[in-house]
């Protein structure tokens, strides 16, 4: 079956169109306005297990493609495969009536938008996202990205595409800490802003790839929320901030691992546990509801990181949320409730990354959860 959600920004407003089969939705997209050009970007790995089969599903729109692959890995997210994105589009004469039709995950979602929003000052986007994370999260909302030492997705814009197309079949050839990698982010929206989609994953008896779960409704829950907060505050000014949850402490161990050490969903999981451990004490989480948050953290399986919190310190304060210097933490009330407080302390939060029990003897609270 087939869902279509609507982000509505006006003149801008686009569809998700969710299931299996939703890559035979793009022609007819398209036949209503012919692209003059279309650069498909990929990675090695995307391209070769899916390359083909959107050639087809474009031939009717576009008979030539350019086919644009990038490396896979965080580590494209970089200048070098941006210009190299757009140095391919302007040599094959791909004009503003183009398309980039961003085929992958959130690394080539995230770096083919940012080539679509500056080629040309900005040309057409489709996303069609192929893995988990990207599904329920960064296909969706318009945030596009590179990485550069200094912090992740430090360079980037904001710039919609005109649909997003995410084909549950591609999920089929995810590996099993990608999967999770993307669950992590469902469990994001579940926690901050979605008490039945809380209730639906806590009560699956297996969360892994072909253990049951109905992965269409996760995504689809997922995409509706993102999808109204997006409509209500597309550059991330206030209600957008939520879908952070997690994230100051995620990009500082991408960041301080090396990218593509850690997934981003796993650096994602560490981050929500850390500011889980910090909403009882700062905005009254009840322990019953840490509990639950916590027990379902626990599902997803994170590999054991070895680092010391203070040298994720340096990446906190370059946060995009900071303000003046100061971290802009978010953290939950309740299931389902979230709030967005100044930290006047963030070693608050690096100390939240250990386990009560761990926290005394600053030589042993390297994060190993
Ligand atoms: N991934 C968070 C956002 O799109 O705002």
């Amino acid at each position: 079956m087939i869902e279509k959600i609507r982000v509505d920004l006006g003149e801008r407003s686009y569809p998700i169109v969710v299931g299996s089969g939703a890559w035979g939705r793009i022609k007819e997209h398209l036949e209503g306005r012919t692209p003059s050009g279309t650069a498909l970007v990929t990675d090695d790995r995307v391209g070769s297990l899916y390359g083909d089969t959107l050639l087809q599903v474009l031939s009717g729109a576009d008979p030539n493609p350019l086919v644009i692959t990038v490396p896979q890995g965080e580590n494209s997210k970089s200048f070098d495969q941006l210009e190299y994105i757009c140095r391919k589009m302007a040599k094959a004469g791909i004009e503003r009536e183009g398309l980039v039709l961003a085929l992958g995950g959130g690394v080539v979602g995230d770096l083919a938008g940012l080539a679509a929003s500056t080629y040309l000052r900005g040309i057409r986007l489709i996303q069609v996202p192929t893995t988990l994370l990207s599904m329920v999260d960064s296909s969706v909302g318009g945030k596009t990205g590179i990485n550069i030492p200094e912090g992740k997705n430090l360079v980037g814009t904001f710039f919609q595409p005109e649909a997003v197309f995410a084909d549950v079949e591609s999920l089929r050839t995810l590996d099993d800490r990608d999967w999770y990698s993307g669950l992590a982010e469902a469990v994001k929206i579940a926690i901050t802003l979605d008490t039945d989609l809380f209730e639906y994953l806590e009560s699956a008896r297996d969360l892994g790839p072909g253990g049951g779960i109905d992965i269409s409704r996760v995504i689809l829950a997922a995409c509706l929320r993102k999808a109204d907060v997006v409509r209500r505050d597309e550059k991330e000014e206030g209600i957008r901030r939520v879908l952070n949850f997690g994230h100051t402490i995620a990009h500082g161990f991408e960041a301080a691992l090396g990218y593509g050490e850690i997934r981003h969903g796993e650096a994602v999981a560490l981050g929500m546990k850390a500011a889980l451990r910090l909403s009882q004490d700062a905005c009254g989480l009840s322990r019953e509801h840490f509990e639950r948050a916590m027990a379902l953290l626990e599902r997803i399986p994170v590999p054991e990181v070895n680092m010391h919190p203070k040298e994720i310190e340096p990446f906190l304060k370059r946060d995009k949320k900071s303000v003046g210097g100061t971290v802009q933490a978010v953290l939950v009330s309740a299931i389902g409730k979230s709030e967005f407080l100044p930290l006047m302390e963030p070693d608050l939060l690096l100390s939240a990354l250990a386990e009560p029990g761990k926290r005394e003897g600053r030589e042993n609270d390297s994060v190993t959860d």
